[in-house]
């Protein structure tokens, strides 16, 4: 069975990711999507909203949804898996991307399968959308609805209502 580790901040999860998910179950026998806990980041959901999120949205006995925190490499060996899901949207994903793929593979290096990642091209309907973007057009009340899924549509509605008050 190959099981693919796909690790992100998913704040929130969007049609892009999803999309990356959905097509992701054509290759793995299963998924771990993997909400990290980025200290480089300062979210606007819990790790427990993101990840109720994506199981809001990818409804799939094949799709596990977790969170880590610390090494990618560390989890990976946790979860019994050797390989890393990515999407790719644009070139300029790509330089950051190839030196986290590489620092992977070496640093899996020291693991008996090692730690490889496969990149998939985001869907050309999703190629600008990003978290961030999201969640800056929702926070000014714009119309996010063609990026996301209805459920994390209410739920930035919630959130930025309850900002306001
Ligand atoms: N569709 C839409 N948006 C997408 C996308 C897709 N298919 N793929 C990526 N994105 C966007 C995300 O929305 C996010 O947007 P934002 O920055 O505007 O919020 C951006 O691309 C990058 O996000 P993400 O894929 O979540 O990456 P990340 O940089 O937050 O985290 C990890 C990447 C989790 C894989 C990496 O930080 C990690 O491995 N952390 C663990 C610690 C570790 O091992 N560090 C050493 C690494 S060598």
């Amino acid at each position: 069975m190959t099981l693919a580790l796909y690790p992100g901040s998913f704040d929130p999860i969007t049609n892009g990711h999803i999309n990356i998910i959905q097509r992701g179950l054509n290759i793995f026998d299963k998924l771990v999507v993997a909400v990290a806990i980025n200290v480089r980041k300062t979210p606007l959901f819990s790790a427990q909203e993101r990840m109720d999120m994506i199981r809001e949205a990818v409804g799939s006995d094949r799709v596990e949804v977790d969170c880590f925190e610390g090494l990618l490499v560390d989890y990976a060996i946790k979860k019994q898996s050797n390989v890393v899901l990515r999407g790719l949207r644009a070139v300029s994903d790509f330089e950051f991307e190839f030196q986290l793929a590489h620092m992977n593979r070496r640093l899996g290096a020291e693991n008996k399968n090692g730690l490889d990642t496969v990149f998939m091209m985001t869907g050309e309907e999703h190629f600008y959308v990003s978290s961030s973007l999201v969640r800056e057009i929702s926070s000014f009340g714009g119309n996010v609805s063609g990026f996301i899924p209805k459920s994390v549509e209410s739920r930035l509605l919630e959130k930025f209502k309850n900002d306001k008050n």
